[in-house]
């Protein structure tokens, strides 16, 4: 097995406000890496900084031996890293297609059409194509934010809380989308996921923040509920 990604020292600030302190991160290629914790904890703050929407001011990203740290953004999209932010963010007033059509013109990796596996992979939105973004239910839409991101084909996807406010039935389909994006994609996958469950049935490896720490670390299977009590539970 090979590192895929691999966050050494991060650290960053809003402002004055230090928010992460100092995060070391190695998740292996096609495995599912959870990132647990609190709210308030900085998840979303690290995910910003590994798809390059925010810039670290110490350490750095890798992915594979390319380094990530000082490019934007739009260049670390089109080398390969799909992002999923937390409440989708998907645009309501354009149709299924025009979302997806979006994120092609985004990202300017060569990949010109919505590939058809796309559809294959979310029939729903296949049959929604021409519906708004705003009128899908939540769970579609979250299929939406997930199937913008893999018009590009990118080599890691990475999720902010992909189930938050959705369904059991369509937490279901997401997880074994995501299982089967990395058993037959080999794709690896970072998530942030606070519904410990989903973890459990799906995640390789976890690592639990708390105020911009990373304070425990195993292979998914060493969940225990101690663990859980401790760093989880409200
Ligand atoms: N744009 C911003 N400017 C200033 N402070 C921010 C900004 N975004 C987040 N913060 C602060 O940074 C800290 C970490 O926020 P972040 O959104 O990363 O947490 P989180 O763990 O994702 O939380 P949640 O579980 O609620 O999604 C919080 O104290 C938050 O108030
Ligand atoms: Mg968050």
């Amino acid at each position: 097995m090979s590192i895929f990604l691999k966050v050494s020292g991060l650290e960053f600030a809003y402002g004055e406000v230090t928010v992460l302190r100092g995060l070391d991160l190695e998740i292996e290629e096609a495995t599912i890496a959870c990132v647990m914790g609190r709210n308030g904890v900085g998840k979303t703050t690290f995910l910003r900084n590994v798809v390059g929407l925010e810039q670290p001011s110490a350490g750095s990203v890798f992915m594979t031996d390319h380094e990530l740290t000082r490019k934007d953004a739009h260049e670390r999209a089109a080398m390969g890293i799909g992002y999923v932010p937390q409440g989708r963010q998907i645009f309501p007033l354009l149709t299924v297609e025009e979302n997806l059509s979006v994120a092609l013109e985004a990202v300017q990796n060569g990949v010109r059409e919505i590939p058809q596996e796309v559809f294959e992979t979310f029939p729903v939105l296949d049959q929604m194509r021409k519906r708004k973004g705003g009128d899908l239910s939540g769970g579609q839409q979250q299929q939406l934010a997930i199937a913008r991101a893999l018009v590009t084909q990118p080599k890691i996807l990475v999720l902010d809380e992909p189930t938050e406010g959705i369904q059991p039935n369509v937490i279901t389909q997401i997880g074994e989308i995501i299982k089967k994006l990395v058993d037959e994609k080999g794709m690896t996958i970072l998530l942030v996921e606070q519904y410990v469950d989903f973890v459990r049935k799906y995640g390789t490896s976890f690592q639990v923040m708390n105020r911009g720490r990373f304070v425990a670390k195993g292979e998914v299977a060493e969940l225990d509920e101690s663990m859980v009590k401790k760093h989880l539970s409200i």
